[in-house]
C-alpha cells in the first residue's frame, strides 16, 4: 500500500496509536498542552542535534500531533514512548532520548525522529504516504 488513511479520533491525548506503514511503525501522537509547551520552549535549544523547530515537524492548525516513522536514526529499533529525559521516547538499544517532538537529544541517534509525507484530508482524518 502507497498510502493510508488514519482516524485521529482514535487517538487519546497523551498518547500514541502505532500503526503500520510500508512495514515501518509509524507513530502517531497526540500531545499534551504540557508536552507542547516543553517542545515549543526547546526550539532553539543548545543540545539539537538536527535542529528543528515543532512548527517544522507538524502541520499548521494541527500542533498537538506529530506523526513520525517509529525507527531509531541510529540502528533502527523501535523507541518506547513516554521514556527517556525529554518525555519523547527512550531508545533502549544503545541509550537515544528524544523529546515529544521527535527530535534527538542525547544519545548516539544523529537525526530526529523522521516525519513522512502526509496531510489532513478534514479535522480527524490523515493520509500518511
Ligand atoms: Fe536506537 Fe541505537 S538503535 S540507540
Amino acid at each position: 500500500l502507497a498510502s493510508i488513511e488514519f482516524d485521529l479520533t482514535k487517538v487519546q491525548e497523551g498518547q500514541q496509536v502505532v500503526i503500520k506503514w510500508q512495514g515501518k511503525p509509524v507513530f502517531v501522537r497526540y500531545r499534551t498542552p504540557a508536552e507542547l509547551q516543553r517542545v515549543i520552549a526547546d526550539d532553539h535549544a543548545p543540545d539539537l542535534k538536527q535542529p528543528q523547530t515543532d512548527a517544522e515537524r507538524t502541520k499548521p492548525g494541527h500542533e498537538p500531533y506529530l506523526v513520525v516513522i517509529g525507527s531509531c536514526t541510529h540502528l533502527g529499533c523501535v523507541p518506547t514512548f513516554g521514556a527517556g529525559d525529554y518525555g519523547g521516547w527512550f531508545c533502549p538499544c544503545h541509550g537515544s532520548h528524544y523529546d515529544a517532538s521527535g527530535r534527538i537529544r542525547k544519545g548516539p541517534a544523529p537525526l530526529n525522529l523522521v516525519v513522512p509525507d502526509y496531510e489532513y484530508l478534514s479535522d480527524t482524518r490523515v493520509k500518511i504516504g
